[in-house]
């Protein structure tokens, strides 16, 4: 039994915003964004999570002709909710009416897309009908906007598909180190306590530039992760498939830096072309960042019968995962 995609869907903001807008308010340019990280514009909306949740679940179920009342599961994946609670997940299946399934959340930050679609292909084999998963990111609102070392970085995006039981096989790598975990992070905002002295956690004492509900990233550290992540987790999902990893059509990436994605294909001994890369319109939208790229690729008529797609992730954690299905 494997995972089958009946349909994709997603959103993205109107609103652009190009490099050059990044000059107007940080000490950069155009030159340097476009070189270190592939990133020409990025979208970035007012717009809650849940409303692009909601729209790139109704475009996924729409593809997918599927009828809310099918949907057993909702899983949804983000770092940038607009409520702690309830989750993501609750919240689009009352917009959307999908009255029959169960909902909650995943935080694997920008691989979380793929724990998602290994979580449904559990479900899948416990008897599930219909998983819809929504992955749904507004990193504008998690970004310091005076930090110029990340703040081009990130964009705002939701993808979502619609998955059941299919023929043929699939197959998934991850892992996690833990250790890595305050190379990048974003901390809630401190609770005003009148009872006790609120003191830092040791581990946030030690980087004083870190500001509470922003994300702070040591990007050189994470960069050197995801390379090696990548490799690591393309090599064993194809292997657990039973494919060499040449054998593989298309390669979905998180969308990081297209550096990452270059060495990471030259480790491989891959071709850059079969890596599906749409960094430079869209910047890092963390886990929105494979299915959003996922349904561009479905609606240019690319997913064809028979492919075999590679999908991998790495992000925050640190982590990482990767996953490999027959179309
Ligand atoms: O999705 C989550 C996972 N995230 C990632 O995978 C991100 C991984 N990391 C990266 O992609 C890269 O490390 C960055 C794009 C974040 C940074 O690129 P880099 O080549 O590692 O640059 P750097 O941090 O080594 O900085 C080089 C220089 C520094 O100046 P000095 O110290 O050499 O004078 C930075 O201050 O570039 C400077 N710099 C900038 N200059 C212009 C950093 N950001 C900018 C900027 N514009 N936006």
């Amino acid at each position: 039994m494997a995972i089958k995609i009946l349909g994709t869907g997603s959103y993205l903001p109107e609103n652009i915003v190009t490099n050059e807008d990044f000059t107007k308010i940080v000490d950069t340019s155009d030159e340097w964004i476009v070189k270190r990280t592939g990133i020409h514009e990025r979208r970035i909306t007012e717009t809650p999570t849940y409303v692009m949740a909601e729209t790139a679940a109704r475009r996924a179920l729409e593809n997918a002709r599927t009828a809310p009342e099918e949907i057993d599961l909702i899983l949804c994946t983000t770092v940038s909710s607009d409520f702690i609670t309830p989750s993501l997940a609750c919240i689009v299946q009352g917009r959307i009416g999908a009255k029959n399934a169960i909902a909650f959340d995943i935080n694997a930050a920008c691989a979380a897309f793929v724990y998602a679609l290994d979580l449904a292909d559990m479900y899948l084999l416990r008897g599930m009908g219909k998983i819809l998963i929504i992955s749904a990111e507004s990193l504008s609102k998690i970004t310091d906007y005076t930090d110029r070392s990340t703040c081009v970085l990130f964009g705002d995006a939701a993808g979502a598909c619609v998955v059941t039981a299919g023929e043929g096989k699939f197959a998934a790598s991850f892992g996690c180190d833990g250790a890595g975990a305050w190379t990048l992070f974003a901390r809630q905002h401190k609770n005003q306590v009148p009872f006790v002295e609120v003191i830092d956690p040791q581990e946030i004492d030690r980087f004083p530039d870190a500001k509470d509900g922003t994300l702070y990233m040591d990007g050189k550290e994470v960069y050197k992760f995801a390379v090696g992540a990548m490799a690591k987790a393309l090599t064993d999902a194809s292997g657990k498939f039973g494919l060499a990893l040449e054998e593989l059509d298309l390669i979905v990436p998180h969308q990081a830096n297209i550096r990452i994605i270059q060495t990471a294909a030259k480790e491989l001994k891959l071709p850059l072309e079969r890596f599906y890369v749409n960094i430079g319109r869209c910047g890092n939208t963390s886990s929105a960042c494979i299915p959003v790229a996922l349904d561009e690729i479905n609606r240019a008529g690319k997913l064809t019968a028979g492919m075999k797609v590679g999908l991998v992730g790495f992000g925050a954690g640190l982590v990482y995962g990767g996953c490999v299905f027959e179309v």
